[in-house]
């Protein structure tokens, strides 16, 4: 034994899908807007916990664009669950540096939310050891067309040339330029789809889908998904003996 530890380290990303507030109500006979204040709950309960197991970005798929086809009434209630989040939360956020980000079409939220996200983003600005990033009328693919179109007006300006181009220069218009890629996805619920949440960013994430519904999903839930990805062996496109015994550096 040399000393060294082989435990493989937490991921530093974690983007989870927050899916089964509906469920985890009608279960109960509730209203579908009480399974998603009760999912608000278990959001506030993960977010502590990424602090305490040393988990530093935190990206949370709280509103697809797909999600403006509910009924208004839910879609209102989801709304105005964000705004309460966010006015009872940004001094928790402040207390504990965490930096807040969203990503998604900000600009067509309810005046109020973009209000009061504004808040909250601007309040934590500074902070940069903890990052929570809410995905708010989010699409994958309404982010790789704003990227497209960001990165064709760069062109045009002769900022960038697309014959030069390379992935990194093309997803610095994505709007999680300031983020490292995820290496673990989580959805709850026993669902096992993507749903158009951080498609270019998950090319090499590892994925981890459990029954548990979000409501309940809580410290011990996510110590166990943890406990699944560090057992895996991310290749990145090598093969497992490259990784057991890698070449040595040139001189
Ligand atoms: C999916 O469950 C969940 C959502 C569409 C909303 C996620 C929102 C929260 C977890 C609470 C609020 C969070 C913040 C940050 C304010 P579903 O309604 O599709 O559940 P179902 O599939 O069982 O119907």
């Amino acid at each position: 034994m040399n000393g060294e530890s082989t435990e493989k380290p937490n991921p530093r990303h974690i983007g989870i899908i927050m899916d089964g507030n509906g469920r985890w109500a009608k279960q109960r006979g509730h209203s579908r807007p009480r399974g998603h204040k009760e999912g608000a709950k278990a959001t506030r309960a993960i977010i502590d916990a990424c602090q305490e197991l040393g988990i530093r970005y935190l990206t949370l798929y709280a509103f697809s664009a797909e999600n403006w086809n509910r009924p208004d009434m839910e879609v209102r209630a989801l709304m105005e669950l964000l705004e309460l989040f966010l006015s009872r939360e940004t001094k928790t956020l402040v207390k504990k540096r965490v930096r807040l980000h969203a990503i998604g079409r900000i600009d067509e939220l309810p005046d109020s939310a973009q209000k009061a996200l504004k808040k909250a983003i601007d309040a934590t600005k500074e902070f940069d050891d903890w990052h929570l990033t809410l995905a708010l009328n989010y699409s994958s693919r309404n982010e790789v067309l704003d990227a497209a179109k960001a990165f064709a007006q760069a062109v045009a300006k002769g900022e960038i040339s697309p014959d030069t181009t390379d992935w990194d220069d093309f997803s610095r218009h994505l709007y999680t330029s300031e983020l490292p890629d995820p290496d673990l996805i989580i959805r709850t619920s026993g669902e096992t789809r993507i749903s158009n949440f951080l498609l270019m960013q998950s090319a090499y994430a590892e994925f981890y889908f459990t029954e548990t519904l979000w409501p309940d999903f809580g410290k011990e839930q996510l110590r166990q998904a943890l406990a699944c990805y560090r057992n895996r062996e991310r290749r990145f496109g090598k093969t497992g003996e490259q990784l057991a015994s890698p070449a040595p550096t040139p001189a």
